[in-house]
């Protein structure tokens, strides 16, 4: 083969993702390089036209996953970070939790009531993020005073860092939506998150958004960043409802914003074996077409809601639970990876 000249297999390691990452960069991007050649063993391209789009991507790439529900209480925050402390401690994934829903639980999970409060009264928050999109002229946010290093509680999870969140964003939200366009000038109100975290985001392998349980312009700046989404839900029909609309409505934005953004799936959890309602539902998800069930299912559990309490503990194990707890989201830690990367 020509010396510059690649094949997939050669992009892939190149790039250090798997083979088939490249065919699905392939077909999502439209300006992927084309083929220069069809061989027997596949396409080659010119390495230097893919080296220079792995550049323009800065890939190594984050992959970037929103947790989201329209409905609250169904374990988003509990999935979000039961899911970084496994790809970190566990995967060795480097992992930047983002908490975009003013409720603050993933922050006060990962670091604590008392911390979270004297980041939340020195501004230290994305809260302050989006107050400057609304006051230009007097920019306050700093996101080397705001991103939170080596945070989690469990000793053996070291490479988790957080962007807090602040109750502040929920007034933040409502004045960001009534605001007419034309005020934000230069600022796009769907991407000051995107361009805030810019500089940081390939440090990351994995970027978890805790999101609000709506689809808000806070919820968006999410979205907009994220190559997909998973939906936690308590299958029973109220927390149920609304998810061929979140399907649907992500899917406009996406168009909108000529972006994929992929449904990466319905995740189960408070799972009660012995409700007949909780069977069915489950089943009828496993059916439906808008987007796929994880094969984890996540019981409801005490341990699991223990899991919530800042208090310091030893192992992963210890705080997720020793009777299968963990390693059913150990599970789920590993489909998810086999679904960013797919
Ligand atoms: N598998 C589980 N078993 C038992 N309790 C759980 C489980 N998962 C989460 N919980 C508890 O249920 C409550 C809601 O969970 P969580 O906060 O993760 O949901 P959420 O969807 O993020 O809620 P919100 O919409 O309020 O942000 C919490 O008290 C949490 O500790
Ligand atoms: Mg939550």
């Amino acid at each position: 083969m020509e010396e510059d000249l690649v094949s997939l297999f050669e992009i892939a390691e190149l790039a250090g993702v798997s083979p088939s990452a490249v065919s699905n960069w392939r077909k999502r991007h439209a300006d992927f390089p084309e083929p220069v050649a069809e061989l027997r063993s596949g396409p080659v391209f010119r390495l230097p036209q893919v080296r220079s789009w792995l550049r323009k991507r800065r890939v190594p790439m984050a992959s970037v996953v929103s947790v989201i529900n329209l409905k609250g209480g169904v374990g988003k925050t509990t999935t979000t970070i039961a899911l970084a402390e496994i790809l970190s401690g566990v995967h060795r994934k480097k992992v930047l939790v983002v908490d975009l829903d003013p409720q603050t639980n993933a922050t006060t999970m990962l670091i604590g009531e008392d911390s979270w409060r004297k980041l939340n009264d020195a501004e230290r928050t994305l809260a302050r993020l989006f107050k400057d999109a609304l006051d230009p002229a007097n920019k306050k946010f700093s996101l080397e005073d705001t991103l939170q290093t080596g945070v989690s509680n469990v000793r053996d999870v070291r490479t988790v860092d957080l962007l807090p969140s602040s109750l502040d964003l929920i007034d933040v939200q409502d004045r960001i939506a009534s605001m007419p366009m034309g005020q934000f000038f230069a600022e796009n109100p769907i991407d000051i998150l995107r361009k805030a975290i810019k500089p940081i985001i390939d440090d990351y392998d994995i970027v978890l958004i805790d999101c609000p349980p709506n689809l808000g312009i806070i919820t968006l700046n999410g979205l907009r960043i994220s190559a997909g989404y998973v939906i936690p839900t308590i299958p029973d029909v109220l927390s149920t409802y609304g998810i061929p609309q979140i399907v649907r409505r992500v899917g406009d934005f996406s168009k909108a914003i000529a972006e994929s953004i992929e449904p990466f799936g319905i995740i189960t959890t408070k799972y009660r074996e012995q409700s007949t309602i909780h069977k069915r539902v489950k089943r009828q998800l496993a059916a439906e077409k808008d987007a796929p069930l994880f094969k984890t299912v996540i019981p409801e559990n005490n341990q699991i809601a223990g899991a919530a309490d800042f208090a310091a503990v030893g192992t992963l194990r210890q705080k997720w639970g020793y009777q299968g707890q963990f390693d059913l989201y150990s599970e789920l830690a590993t489909e998810l990876l086999t679904r960013v990367a797919s």
